[in-house]
């Protein structure tokens, strides 16, 4: 099984605000959608209501929502109440951890890849936050790149030293 890591960030860190995601890059939004379309993808409760409810459960994708509370429940989310269960669904895939910040922090050990967005801005009041990263990745960084909407992003894939 392989486990990838998907984010955008600021320059700080930061990946979000009041449960959204405090800027819109629609380049990043179609590579998510592709490096995403076929998998698992796995994400905690916060994240799963901070996306519009037409667009949950995300197509194409097996969506695992990740919450202690037993009685939770959605239409087209498959529910998971530990991080190993929920990686270990189906151990011959890809599964890729898709937020927020505490799913970020408790899937790292288990990563082999990151793939990261990093957004060129600063948002105030974030409260949302990527995990701080040890120096075990190798990592390749993209060229900067300016979005349709005018923000400058650049993409960062990190994969474990083994
Ligand atoms: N920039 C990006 O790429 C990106 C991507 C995704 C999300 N985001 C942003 O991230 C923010 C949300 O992140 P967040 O940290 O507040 O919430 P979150 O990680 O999405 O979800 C937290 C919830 O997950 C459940 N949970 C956490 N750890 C668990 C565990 N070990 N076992 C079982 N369930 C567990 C709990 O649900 P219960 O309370 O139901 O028990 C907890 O309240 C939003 O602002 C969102 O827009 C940003």
């Amino acid at each position: 099984m392989t486990v990838a890591l998907i984010w955008a960030q600021d320059r700080n860190g930061a990946v979000g605000r009041d449960n959204t995601i405090p800027w819109r890059v629609p380049e990043d939004q179609k590579r998510f959608r592709e490096l995403t379309r076929g998998h698992r993808v796995v994400m905690g409760r916060r994240t799963w209501e901070s996306l519009p409810v037409r667009f949950r459960p995300l197509p194409d994708r097996r969506n695992i929502v990740l919450t202690r509370d037993v009685r939770w429940s959605a239409p087209g989310a498959e529910v998971a109440h530990d991080l190993s269960a929920a990686l270990r669904i189906d151990p011959q895939d890809t599964v890729i951890v898709m937020g927020g910040s505490q799913i970020y922090a408790a899937a790292l050990p288990f990563a082999d890849h990151l793939w990261i967005t990093d957004i060129d801005t600063v948002v105030a009041d974030a409260d949302a936050h990527a995990p701080d990263l040890d120096d075990e990745w190798d990592c390749s960084i993209g060229e900067w790149a300016t979005s349709t909407t005018g923000m400058r992003y650049r993409y960062r894939d990190l994969t474990r030293r083994r």
